[in-house]
Order: structure tokens, then sequence, then C-alpha cells
């Protein structure tokens, strides 16, 4: 079978570290600007922001990674990829299509991240938004994983 071939098992393991470096690094970030949120010190928020400027740079590489994964996962599978007629298909285009919304919102979150790292400081309201942005990010993350979990051939 194609899928146990090294080179697809090597793809396989590119997308889910990825996926792993991902929802990993979101889960922290939303963490670290919780406790922020919680605790209401100055040097909680510079750290949450800290985090955050770091994930942003974690995430476009685990993210390049994850996609080259997903297109090598495809190829893998050649001609056993179904069509968007079957449950499979749908899957796939369902999942593609949450991708393609989420790195959309990705750069904004990126640019508003980066905005807020420039500023002399960081109030309360830019550390709620960086609370909401990475526990979306978070949600969205493990939505796209249900569907690649959907996705998986054995
Ligand atoms: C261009 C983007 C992507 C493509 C083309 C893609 C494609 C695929 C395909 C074809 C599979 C099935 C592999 C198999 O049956 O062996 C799969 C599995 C999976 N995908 Fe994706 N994917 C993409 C992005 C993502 C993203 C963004 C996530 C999560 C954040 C994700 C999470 C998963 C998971 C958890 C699996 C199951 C593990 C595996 O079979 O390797 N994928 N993906």
């Amino acid at each position: 079978m194609v899928l146990s071939h090294p080179t697809a098992l090597l793809v396989r393991l590119l997308h889910v570290a990825g996926v792993g470096v991902a929802v990993g690094g979101a889960v922290l970030t939303w963490a670290a600007s919780r406790r922020a949120v919680s605790d209401g010190r100055i040097e909680s928020a510079r750290t949450a922001l800290a985090v955050a400027e770091t994930y942003e740079w974690l995430f476009w590489g685990a993210l390049g990674a994850v996609v080259a994964g997903g297109v090598g996962n495809l190829g893998a599978l050649g001609l056993a990829v179904s069509g968007v007629e079957t449950a499979w298909g749908t899957t796939l285009a369902l999942k593609l299509g949450l991708l393609a919304a989420f790195l959309a919102g990705s750069a904004a979150r990126t640019l508003s991240v980066s905005f807020a790292a420039t500023r002399s400081d960081v109030d309360a309201a830019a550390t709620n938004r960086l609370r909401v942005a990475y526990a979306l990010t978070s949600v969205v993350l493990l939505a796209l994983v249900g569907f690649g979990e959907v996705l998986a051939h054995g």
C-alpha cells in the first residue's frame, strides 16, 4: 500500500508534528494571556505579549510544515483521493475551506500582535484581546484536527 512507504510516513510525521507545535503553542499563549488578565500585573501582560510574539513565528513555520505535509498526504494517497461527492471528499473540502478562512484571520492576528509589540506599553484591553485571539486560534486548530482525524486512513 502506498501509505506504508517510508516517505509517506515522514510526510505524515511532518504534518502531525507541525499540528502539535501549532496547537500546543496556541494553548500555551492563551494560558499566558489568561493569567495576565486574571492577575492584572504589568509584568504578566508584557510576558504574555512576548509569548504571543514568539508564537507568531512558530505558528507560520509550523503551518508551512502542516501545509507541505498535507499536500504530501494527498500525493501519497494518489488516485485514492476521493471527489467532493463522497463523505471523505466533502470533509477535505470543508477542512481546506476552514483552513483558508483561518489563515486569513491569522494574518490579521499576527499584524495586531506586531502592532501591539511596537507600542511602548501594554494595557488591559490589549491583553484581553490576546486572550480572545488565542482562545479562538486554539478552538479553530482543534476543529481542523477533528477534520484531519476523520480523513486519516489507518
Ligand atoms: C493544505 C492543507 C492541508 C491538507 C492538503 C491536508 C490534507 C490531509 C490529508 C489528505 C490527510 C489524510 C492523510 C491520510 O489519510 O493518510 C490529513 C490528515 C490529517 N490532517 Fe491535514 N491537511 C491540511 C492541513 C491540516 C491542518 C491545518 C491541520 C490541523 C491543524 C491538519 C490536521 C490533520 C490531522 C490531525 C490528520 C490525521 C493524521 C494523519 O493522517 O496524518 N491538517 N490531512
